[in-house]
Order: structure tokens, then C-alpha cells, then sequence
């Protein structure tokens, strides 16, 4: 019973006006809504009104303060409908509810007793009956009553109008919230909680009181998340001239989320991972996913909240324009070729794949049975590089004229990707018809480059050719922006197109690829150049170019453009590890490529590159990744190939590597500042190299490393190692972690997630005994994410262990966790999309597994969508 795009009607009827009332209790919850109504031009007349309810008991139903009888509606166990209420009406509902027992996460529930909501994408049903889909806006107004002892914070969205005593020692607060929302951004928090307060005075000079809410034991690590609330706030005025509309705005840290966090307006729910931060228990990189996921929150206010979606098609709207604005954020706060790096890498790993699996769909789908499971890398990541595309072929200005005509025209609306592109379009006098079909385009397409130089002509003629994704028909052309810049032998060439009078741009030009194939010739070239394609990743596409390894390191040692070294190296790097993992199948002798390791010494040594851009381009490439890149996944050939690298380039670079730890000792207390960042990624790079080594003196710099780091960074960085390496060492440091942060959920997740990973041969027999063990439970998302999830989705080596017991675990897991909490089951049964491309053993197995899981009588709808999506003919 999939929901098809195409079928979108608009409503039959709307809402003006809620009124909630919550009595929250022990046993059951009552919610009593008023809705105010109306039939809309898109209603026939007697049309039927057929309101939305789920796990709702059903109290009384009145209309315009007429209690309806049994006669006069129809019950069904999703609806609830009236026959021809009126053009114009009030209806009043009373049902009961009992959130403690909602272990989907989904609608009101509780984590630590506290009462917390989520409601996108349609989890508002499972709090009353109502319209639940986003083009319904209505302006809310909620009551909420309490015991004051158990709960007293009483929170929903918008301003606080009134709060009292009542009787029982019971409370309420009432809460209006001025701004129209669909009924996906409502929030309600009660509970015992603490604020830690700040405050941001937006630039025409209102005061907007900040809170952060958190349990009273994490009081003290909330000072990060306000700081990153604040530098948001002003982000967004400097940059698109967004200012906040609310006196106040709050974030409540709850710690069983399904998700990341919630934008609900002025009352974000976050899952506590990313507001918590002390720097003995956060990283670096939680640090930095802090701030980016409270950006990409705050960020919603305007591209999301203010102007929302008409359906849920269209979630790319809101969400790849979201992350994309929270990319440029966190590229203006810390190093943009740190950034991109990383965003590219998360994309090729997880979107690319996602793309050539069961799953693949276009950033807006065309169809779907659980809208949950399309909050996917697809619609979020490539949703982000499409409108990346789009800026960059309007200019950094043309794009700010085209998001402020964007808000001009549909402040206060629910609107389509189409009338986003319109804006853009419009505000530049530009034509984004053709670059509209990467709306509809499935899988990830193929650019081929050729370069030819004509020595005697000086010149340079690069041809660039879409084909559409490996094993896909023909489809229609892509409009794709491609970033070049030519390298000669003494530096980057000038780029002077045939018919231009001069050279323009900075270096980079961005070519527009339009036509199958097309030709673009540069003049006055001295010198046979190497091309750097694909600057900055300019599209979401593969590459295909010949290029010999020399090209390759000549790009990696000298292009200016940071993004595009690491790349050429990344290239490299793959190369190397796919000829090693041949070299391993026909079991030929092993040796790493002397110009592969002269080319990594030099990028150690290099003193323009810093620590993190070090780091990133020394980390070989993941065998997920490297997987991609065969007909057939050969898992233990990567791995064995990919281990033999590691040893061999720390065995090659022991003195340097060895030297850089010993010279970058931490000075002082932990700060968190770039060079601090980048010099704990270099050196704690250096380290896992030196670990593989074995030496005791080298495992030992990890032991005392684990034991006198003050930071969560380098103690976590020294465990990994140690937990790769085994031995004794591995039992004594994980006890010692385990004793000291069993207490601390966040910090016992990663306890959890290191072992997860390991590369260590024994990790599929620890990830089993871990699976009972006291500490872990299935039904906090994070804990399950945190050993099942980064199992089977990111330990390509161990979750497809030869004798399937791998795939065992995970699959019993899903089972466990479906008939409680079936969005999370779905996400872990994804570990299994990409059965197909692997050995027939292999694929035996798991197709074995998803079979199991699709005979499950009563499985949900979520995992039924994506295990029968992995088992329909490819
Ligand atoms: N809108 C949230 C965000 O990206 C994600 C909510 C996803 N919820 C869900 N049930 N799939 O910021
Ligand atoms: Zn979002």
C-alpha cells in the first residue's frame, strides 16, 4: 500500500486554530483538542472529514459543543471520520493515552520518566486526532497539567502565557505559539530537568532568552551547545539575514531518540549525544557534531519551520537545504577543506552505496510506505550536494537573492522543491529546468573526462561525457557543474578558454556539462598539464578518467586546492589497496608500492598541510568503500590487504610517525581550538599506525596515553588502538574504561562502538558475548546503534564473516527490536541492502537471514518495507 507522489491532493479541509490540553499521569494521559475548522476550495461539499489517529482510546468527540454519538462517526483503527461536518466548525476531542508504554519513540513517550514528544513525520496521530500532514498550518495553544513533584518543568512551543497551581499538587504552564506550524514541528516536555541558561541579542536588538535543559547530572556539560546555539543565531543574520522570530528558544536533551534531533518550533528535542560535551567525555569530532547538529536545528527555523513542506515528498526542501546551511557553518567555523573532506567521504561511503542498493531513490521519491524510512543519506546528503550544484553555478550573491526571493514569496507556506528551484531561477534570471531532472535521478551518475594536449598548438582540449549509473538505462541529461584546474609542471596554469580574450577565475573554473558529451579547449597551455577534476566535488557523481599513479601523486603532493589533494591521494590509495587485494587472491607475494609510500612521507613532512588535513590524507581508504569499487566485495582480501598497507607504511615512516608523537605532547590542559584539534588528529594518526607495529614500547605509548590523557579524544583514540592491537592490554584498559564510565550512557556507547568496529579477527565473538552483556539494552536507540548498528553497517570484515554468524546476530536483533521499536529495527535491517553484492556463500547468508526476518508474522510495516525491497528481483 505504497503513497505515491504523483496522487498529492490538497485538503478537503484545514485548521486554524489548536487548543491542547495535557493532563500528563502515571497510567493514562488525557489530551483534549479544540480544533477550529474550516472546508477548503478543494472539498466537495459533503465531503467527509477524516481525521488522522493511531494507539489513541477514544473518550468523547463533540461538534461545535455537540457530543457526538456512536452513530455519527466511523472508528477506524487509523481514522476517525465524521460525514459532513459544515464549511465551518469547532471540533472537540478527549482520548487517552499512555506514553510510558510507547517504546517507538514515536508520539508522547517518556525517557528517564521525563514526558518528550516527537512527532515528525507523522507521530502527532499518536497524540490526538487531527490532520497529521504537513500542509495543514495551524496557530497552537497548549495547556499543560502535571503532578508538580514528578514534573516540574512543564514546556511546549512558543511563548509561556500563564502557569498555576492546581489542585492535587498538580500544575499547569499554557503555552501560545504565534507562528502557524504543521503539526509535525509540535513539542511538549515535562519533567525534572535543569536549564542552563545564556541569552542572544539578535541585530535589531531584541533579547532572546536562550535555555538548555538536560537531567540535573549534566548540568556541567552544556556550555559547548550554548556557545554553538549563539554562533548559529548569528551565522544565519550574516550570512542569509535570517533572524530569530520567538522571545525564547529551548533544547532539552533526552536520551532515547530515535533519531539526531528535532526542530520543533522553539522547543528543539535533541538526542543527548549532540548537546553533551565536557572534554573528558567528548571527542573532538563530538564536539564538532555538536555544533553542526545544533546549527542544522537552529537552521530549520527559517528553511523548514517558517516555510515547510506541502508533503512529504518534498523533504528534501527542507532537509538538503538544512544540512547544506549547516555545512557552510561549520566550513565558516573551523577549516572548509576539513569540512568537505569529510562531508564527501560520508557520502561516498554511505550515500553511493545507499545509491546502488535495493534503496536507491531520487532525493525526492516517487514513492514510499513508511515515510520514516526515507530520512535517509540520499534525501539529506545528496539533497545537500544538489543544492551545492546550484550555488555554485549561480555564484555565492546569485544564491543569496535566490533564498531571499525564496522567503519573500513563501513565508508561512508548505511548498514543493519545485518552487524552491522557481526562486532560484527567478531571482537570477537563470534557467534550472534540465539541472530539475537531479529531483528525479536514481543512482549515482558517471562523469568520463579526457584530456588531450597539443604541444604544438599549446593547447589543452578536456572532453567530458555523462553516463548514466553502472547498470542503469539511458536517462535524461544532467545539467552537472564540474570544477577543473590544470596543473602544469611548475604550478597551477592559467585557464583561458578558446574564444576568451584573457584567463579568468582563480585557478578553478567551473565547466558546465550539459550535453552527452562535450569539449571544452583551453589556450596558451606551455606545458602537458595534469587536470584536477571535480574541485571541491563539485557534483555527486563518479569520475572516470585515465590517469596514470605518477599524475596521481603529482596532483596529491602539489594541487592548491586542499580538497583536491586529498582526493588525487584517495584515488591513490585505492588503487594500491585494489592491486593488494588481487595480489591477495592469487595469493602472489605482498609489497606496498614504493611510490605510494614516498608519496605519503612527503605529505608527512609537507609543512603547508596541517594536522587534520595530514591525518585525513594518510587514512587509507575504508573497505566498505574500497568494496565499491569491485564486481564482487572481496571481504577478506581488503582486509588482509588493507592491514598489510597500514603495517607497511607505519613499518616505512616508523622514525617520522614516531618522531611527530613525540614532539606534539599535549601542553597544558585540553583546549578546544583548531591547532589543538589538528595537532591531537596527527598525533593520535601517528599512533594507530604505530600500535599495528606490535612493539611493546610502541603498545605501550598507547597504555600510557589511555591512562594519562585528561580529554575523552586521546583516551578514546588510545583504547581504539589497543582494542585493534588485543592482548592482555585490550582486557586491562577496556576494564579500567568500563569501571570508570559505566554510570555515563554517552561515554558507555562508545565503550560499545570501539569493540564494535574493531578490526581485531575476534570482534564477531566479542560482539556476541557484548550483546548480553548487563549493560546493553536494545531499546535505547543509541546503545543499539552503538553494537548492532556500527556491527553490521560499518564492520564490513566482521559482520560478513565466512560462517554467517555475523549476519545471525544482527538479523536476531531486528526481530528483537521490531515489535518495540520498528523505526530503529529498520535502520539496523539496512545492514543488509547490499546482499547482492557479494559471493555466492555470502549471499546465501544473508539472503537467508532477510527471509527469516520476512516470514516474522507480524513484522512491521517499516522493516517489511526494506526487507521486501532487498529481496525483490534486482
Ligand atoms: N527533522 C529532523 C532533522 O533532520 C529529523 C527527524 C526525523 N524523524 C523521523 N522520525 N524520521 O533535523
Ligand atoms: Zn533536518
Amino acid at each position: 500500500q505504497p503513497i505515491f507522489r504523483k496522487d498529492y491532493r490538497r485538503p478537503d479541509y484545514t485548521i486554524d486554530r489548536v487548543d491542547l490540553r495535557f493532563e500528563l499521569g502515571e497510567e493514562v494521559s488525557r489530551v483534549h483538542a479544540t480544533l477550529s475548522m474550516r472546508r477548503t476550495d478543494a472539498a466537495a461539499a459533503a465531503a467527509p472529514l477524516v481525521l488522522d489517529g493511531e494507539n489513541l482510546v477514544l473518550v468523547r468527540v463533540a461538534l461545535d459543543g455537540r457530543e457526538l454519538s456512536a452513530g455519527d462517526y466511523d472508528l477506524g483503527p487509523t481514522t476517525l471520520t465524521i460525514r459532513d461536518p459544515g464549511a465551518e466548525f469547532t471540533l472537540s476531542t478527549l482520548v487517552e493515552i499512555r506514553p510510558q508504554d510507547n517504546l517507538e519513540l514515536s508520539g508522547l513517550y517518556r525517557s528517564s520518566g521525563n514526558f518528550c514528544t516527537q512527532c515528525e513525520a507523522e507521530g502527532f496521530r499518536r497524540i490526538t486526532y487531527f490532520l497529521d500532514r504537513p500542509d495543514v498550518m495551524a496557530r497552537y495553544s497548549v495547556v499543560v497539567e502535571a503532578d508538580r513533584a514528578k514534573c516540574p518543568v512543564l514546556l511546549a512551543n512558543g511563548n509561556r502565557v500563564a502557569t498555576g497551581e492546581l489542585p492535587d499538587g498538580r500544575h499547569f504552564a499554557r503555552w501560545d505559539d504565534p507562528w502557524p506550524k504543521p503539526s509535525y514541528l509540535f513539542a511538549l516536555v515535562a519533567g525534572d530537568l535543569r536549564c542552563f541558561p545564556g541569552d542572544f541579542v539578535t541585530r535589531s536588538g531584541r533579547t532572546v532568552r536562550l535555555e538548555i535543559w538536560v537531567e540535573a547530572e549534566n548540568i556541567d556539560r552544556c556550555a559547548h551547545a550554548l556557545r554553538s546555539l549563539q554562533a548559529s543565531m548569528r551565522w544565519d543574520e550574516e550570512t542569509f539575514g535570517r533572524e530569530y522570530d520567538l522571545d525564547i528558544y529551548m533544547i532539552v536533551a533526552v536520551s532515547d531518540f530515535n533519531m539526531g534531533a528535532m526542530e520543533n518550533k522553539g522547543l528543539n528535542v535533541f538526542n543527548a549525544k549532540y548537546v553533551l560535551a565536557r572534554p573528558d567525555t567528548a571527542t573532538d569530532d563530538d564536539y564538532d557534531g555538536i555544533e553542526s547538529v545544533i546549527a542544522h536545528e537552529y537552521f530549520h527555523n527559517w528553511t523548514g519551520n517558517r516555510v515547510t513542506c506541502r508533503d512529504w515528498f518534498q523533504l528534501t526542501l527542507k532537509e538538503g537545504l538544512t544540512v547544506f546551511r549547516d555545512r557552510l557553518f561549520s566550513a565558516d567555523m573551523g577549516s572548509p577543506a576539513v569540512a568537505r573532506i569529510g562531508d564527501v567521504l560520508g557520502l561516498r561511503t554511505n550515500q553511493f552505496a545507499e545509491d546502488s542498493g535495493p534503496m536507491a531513490h531520487p532525493i525526492r521519491p516517487e514513492s514510499y510506505i513508511e515515510m520514516n524510512n526515507f530520512y535517509t543519506t540520499t534525501v539529506y546528503e545528496k539533497g545537500a550536494e544538489v543544492i551545492g550544484m546550484m550555488r555554485t553555478l549561480l555564484g555565492e550573491a546569485g544564491f543569496r537573492r535566490g533564498m531571499d526571493l525564496y522567503f519573500e514569496r513563501h513565508d508561512g507556506q508548505a511548498v514543493t522543491c519545485d518552487d524552491f528551484r522557481a526562486a532560484l531561477a527567478d531571482a537570477n534570471g537563470r534557467d534550472l529546468e534540465q539541472f530539475g531532472r537531479w529531483y528525479s535521478q536514481v543512482g549515482t551518475p558517471i562523469v568520463r573526462a579526457r584530456g588531450d594536449y597539443d604541444a604544438a598548438a599549446r593547447s589543452y582540449t578536456l572532453t567530458l561525457e555523462q553516463a548514466p549509473p553502472r547498470g542503469k538505462p539511458a536517462a535524461e541529461l544532467l545539467h552537472i557543474p564540474v570544477a577543473v584546474g590544470l596543473l602544469g609542471p611548475d604550478g597551477p596554469l592559467p585557464l583561458k578558454l578558446s574564444g576568451e580574450t584573457a584567463a579568468s577565475g582563480d585557478g578553478t573554473r567551473v565547466l558546465e556539462l550539459r550535453e552527452r558529451s562535450q569539449s571544452f579547449r583551453f589556450e596558451e597551455v606551455l606545458a602537458a598539464p595534469v587536470a584536477s577534476l571535480l574541485r571541491g566535488f563539485s557534483a555527486p557523481v563518479e569520475l572516470e578518467v585515465e590517469r596514470s599513479d605518477a599524475d596521481l601523486a603529482r596532483l596529491m603532493a602539489a594541487d592548491p586546492d586542499a580538497f583536491s589533494r586529498w582526493d588525487a591521494g584517495q584515488e591513490l590509495g585505492r588503487r594500491v589497496l585494489l592491486r593488494l587485494a588481487a595480489d591477495v587472491e592469487a595469493a602472489r607475494p605482498l609489497a606496498l608500492d614504493p611510490a605510494f609510500v614516498a608519496a605519503c612521507a612527503q605529505i608527512l613532512a609537507d609543512p603547508n598541510l596541517d594536522g587534520s588535513l595530514k591525518a585525513l590524507a594518510l587514512t587509507l581508504p575504508n573497505e566498505r568503500l574500497l568494496g565499491q569499487h569491485q564486481q564482487v566485495v572481496a571481504v577478506d582480501a581488503l582486509h588482509e590487504a588493507r592491514e598489510f598497507a597500514v603495517k607497511a607504511l607505519a613499518t616505512a615512516l616508523r622514525e617520522p610517525l614516531l618522531a611527530i608523537y613525540h614532539s606534539s605532547a599535549p601542553q597544558g590542559v585540553y583546549r578546544i581550538e583548531r591547532a589543538e584539534v589538528d595537532r591531537r588528529k596527527l598525533r593520535n594518526l601517528a599512533l594507530a599506525y604505530l600500535v599495528t607495529l606490535g612493539e611493546p614500547e610502541l603498545v605501550g605509548l598507547a597504555v600510557s596515553q589511555f591512562h594519562l590523557a585528561d580529554n575523552m579524544t586521546d583516551s578514546e583514540a588510545a583504547l581504539a588502538c589497543l582494542i585493534d592491537h588485543g592482548g592482555p592490554e585490550r582486557d586491562a584498559v577496556l576494564a579500567e574504561f568500563h569501571r570508570r564510565w559505566h554510570k555515563d550512557p554517552l561515554v558507555l556507547d562508545k565503550w560499545f562502538a570501539l569493540q564494535a568496529v574493531s578490526s581485531h579477527p575476534d570482534t564477531l565473538e566479542r560482539a556476541i558475548l557484548l550483546a548480553d552483556h548487563p549493560d546493553f539494552n536494545l531499546l535505547n536507540p543509541n546503545r543499539a546503534r552503538s553494537l548492532i548498528g556500527v556491527f553490521g553497517l560499518r564492520n564490513q570484515h566482521q559482520f560478513h564473516r565466512k560462517d554467517g554468524r555475523g549476519h545471525a546476530l544482527v538479523a536476531d536483533k531486528v526481530l528483537a527490536l521490531d515489535p518495540h521499536n520498528p523505526q530503529v529495527a529498520a535502520r539496523l535491517v539496512a545492514a543488509f541492502n547490499p546482499w547482492r553484492r557479494f559471493d555466492a556463500a555470502r549471499q546465501h547468508s544473508m539472503r537467508a537471514q532477510l527471509e527469516r526476518i520476512a516470514a516474522q508474522p507480524g513484522l512491521s510495516k517499516s522493516v517489511r518495507e526494506i526487507v521486501d525491497r532487498a529481496l525483490a528481483p534486482a
